[in-house]
């Protein structure tokens, strides 16, 4: 009996040991490179003129968002992360809704529950130029490769759902991997 317990024992420290191996081996197969740079280069929908850059950086509690968009009205201008990477829709539908993997309602960027594609609003200049450089604690760099960022024509109410009746798409780029 005791010489049972005792291989018993083996067998189970062998297969824990068996799985732990295989374990390693899995993550190093379905290892995902981290980004830590992306941009987007925003381009005009019809004949908006608007346009501009987009740059996503890893940091220390999330990720920095850092934009220049031209071509605006002044005031604010709803600025979010979209589904998809997808401008070829003179009208920028074809970006699909706000990025909302965690399915949230839509919010602000302040807000712990809100898309993760909230990035609230831009704000231009009398000149039509709009900056932003914030921290998004929300945005992962990961899940946002390969969507669509959007700039709408209309102030983004941080409240109204689905997405905070901003209006029209004025602008549109897709998120791809900066080196
Ligand atoms: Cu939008
Ligand atoms: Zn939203």
């Amino acid at each position: 009996m005791k010489l049972f317990k005792i291989s018993l024992f083996a067998l189970l420290v062998f297969g824990l040991n068996c799985a732990k191996e295989e374990k390693i081996e899995i993550e190093k197969i379905i290892e995902k490179p981290e980004f830590t740079k992306a941009v987007a280069v925003v381009h005009p929908l019809g004949d908006s003129g608007v346009m501009g850059t987009v740059h996503f950086t890893a940091a220390e509690n999330g990720v920095n968002v850092k934009a220049e968009i031209s071509g605006l009205e002044p005031g604010k201008h709803g600025f979010h992360v979209h589904q998809y990477g997808d401008c070829t829709a003179p009208d920028g539908k074809s970006a699909g809704g706000h990025y909302n993997p965690a399915d949230h309602e839509h919010s602000g960027p302040e807000e712990m529950m809100r898309h993760m594609g909230d990035m609230g609003n831009i704000t231009a200049d009398e000149n039509g130029v709009a900056t932003i450089d914030y921290v998004d604690n929300d945005i992962m760099m990961d899940m946002i490769i390969g969507r669509g960022v959007i700039v709408h024509a209309g102030e983004d109410d941080l409240t109204s759902q689905p997405s905070g009746a901003a209006g029209a798409r004025l602008g549109c780029g897709v998120i791809g991997v900066q080196q």
